[in-house]
């Protein structure tokens, strides 16, 4: 269970900057988090330095103001505004270096550990270390971080959509564009229409959708799904086969992005049965992080020509699409505000997580200080 606690943060040391939070979004991830879901085998916490994910500092979705810097700083200064970035960009990385800076090996320091800077802790809490959830904490008035886990952003951005476009609206957004690859004219099923499918259904639409088929169990995600630019909607994935298979005269959808809350073996087999004929399957949602099982009929994947594709991130780097997605934002074209449900304190973090479970919030949003 999420819980209040005082604790203790350190000055930013070299390469570390301390950042005052205005808004942290709530992603299904840390739902995952706290069920142990993104618990590795313990050789591999022995590697990242701990033996316990536990205690951490939930949140990895935010947005605020720069209030100090440590030495050796050059991204960013005080003053500025930012977005936190889940995978931090060490700029030079094999996989940095080639534009991909969602993939920069930083990205394993992620799950839990000290700092990235130099190894050691800033947060505690009566004597012990606290780990911080994608080496960031957002549920915290105050985040220390390293400055590759920031993103500037325009100070006249609105603060709160970035929060939201941090992790979630730019990771269903980049499922579809980058790593979907959706064309004009093509037809797209999203399963999962909460925070991370909401930013899919947009992403499709801007890329030029002809249809845009909405997944969900309950009523009200759909809803909203149409209202942001769905244009038909369906239950389960099995309900949608005839919808698409009229959109298509049999051809069915081009994409397929999996964004439900949490991904289990069983739905591949659906996900790849509704995409046509060299359809791309881009796998968004978490499984559980020693997941190996999967049901799929192979000799379709061959035969059908199809691609299952993996997303971090949307497979773009935050540097790029945080700023990307917040003019679009700004100019009207993505919808950020619409998703957000409801508004919690830092006190009704758990109340966040109730609603989440229960499916009553398309996005809920912590909002700092006073309401
Ligand atoms: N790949 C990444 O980089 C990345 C980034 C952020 C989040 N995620 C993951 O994406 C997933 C979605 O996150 P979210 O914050 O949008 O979650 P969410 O809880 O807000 O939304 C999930 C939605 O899926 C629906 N759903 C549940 N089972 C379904 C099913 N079988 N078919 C269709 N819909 C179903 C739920 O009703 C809900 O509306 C989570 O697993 C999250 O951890 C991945
Ligand atoms: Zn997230
Ligand atoms: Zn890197």
């Amino acid at each position: 269970m999420w819980k209040v606690e005082e604790i203790e943060i350190d000055p930013p040391a070299a390469r570390e900057v301390q950042v005052q939070m205005a808004y942290a979004g709530m992603c299904h991830s840390d739902e995952h988090l706290r069920e142990g879901n993104l618990t590795p085998p313990p050789e591999v916490l022995e590697m990242l330095g701990v033996s316990s994910m536990f205690p951490v500092v939930g949140g990895h979705e935010g947005a605020g103001v720069v209030t100090a810097v440590g030495p050796e700083v050059t991204q960013v200064a005080v003053g500025d505004h930012v977005a936190v970035a889940f995978i931090p960009a060490c700029g030079t990385c094999f996989w940095c270096a080639s534009g991909r800076q969602n993939l920069c090996d930083l990205g394993i320091t992620t799950l839990c550990g000290p700092m990235i800077s130099d190894g050691t802790w800033r947060y505690h809490l009566e004597g012990r270390n606290l780990n911080r959830m994608c080496q960031l904490g957002t549920f915290a008035e105050w985040v220390v971080c390293h400055e590759a886990s920031l993103v500037k952003i325009d100070p006249a951005a609105d603060l709160r959509a970035a929060a939201l476009i941090s992790c979630g609206i730019a990771t269903g957004f980049g499922a579809a564009v980058e790593r979907g690859r959706v064309r004009p004219g093509e037809v797209v099923v999203v399963a999962g229409c909460g925070g991370v499918g909401s930013g899919a259904v947009q992403g499709a639409r801007l890329a030029g959708a002809r249809s845009i088929v909405a997944v969900d169990p309950l009523h009200f995600k759909r809803v909203s799904a149409m209202r942001i630019g769905a244009t038909h909607s369906a239950a389960t994935l099995e309900e949608a086969v005839p919808v698409v298979a009229g959109l298509t005269e049999g051809r069915m959808a081009d994409v397929v992005v999996l964004t439900p809350g949490t991904l289990t073996g069983e739905l591949l087999l659906p996900a790849c049965s509704i995409a046509s004929k060299d359809g791309r399957i881009v796998v968004t949602a978490l499984a559980p992080f020693n997941q190996v099982d999967v049901k799929l009929n192979l000799f379709n994947v061959a035969m059908w020509n199809q691609s299952i594709l993996g997303t971090v991130f949307g497979s773009v780097s935050p540097r790029v699409q945080t700023p990307r997605l917040l003019s679009l934002h700004s100019q009207g074209l993505l919808h950020v505000d619409e998703l957000i449900t409801r508004e919690y304190d830092l006190a009704s973090v758990q109340e966040g997580y109730d609603d989440l479970r229960a499916g009553r919030n398309i996005r809920g949003v912590v909002r700092f200080g006073p309401r």
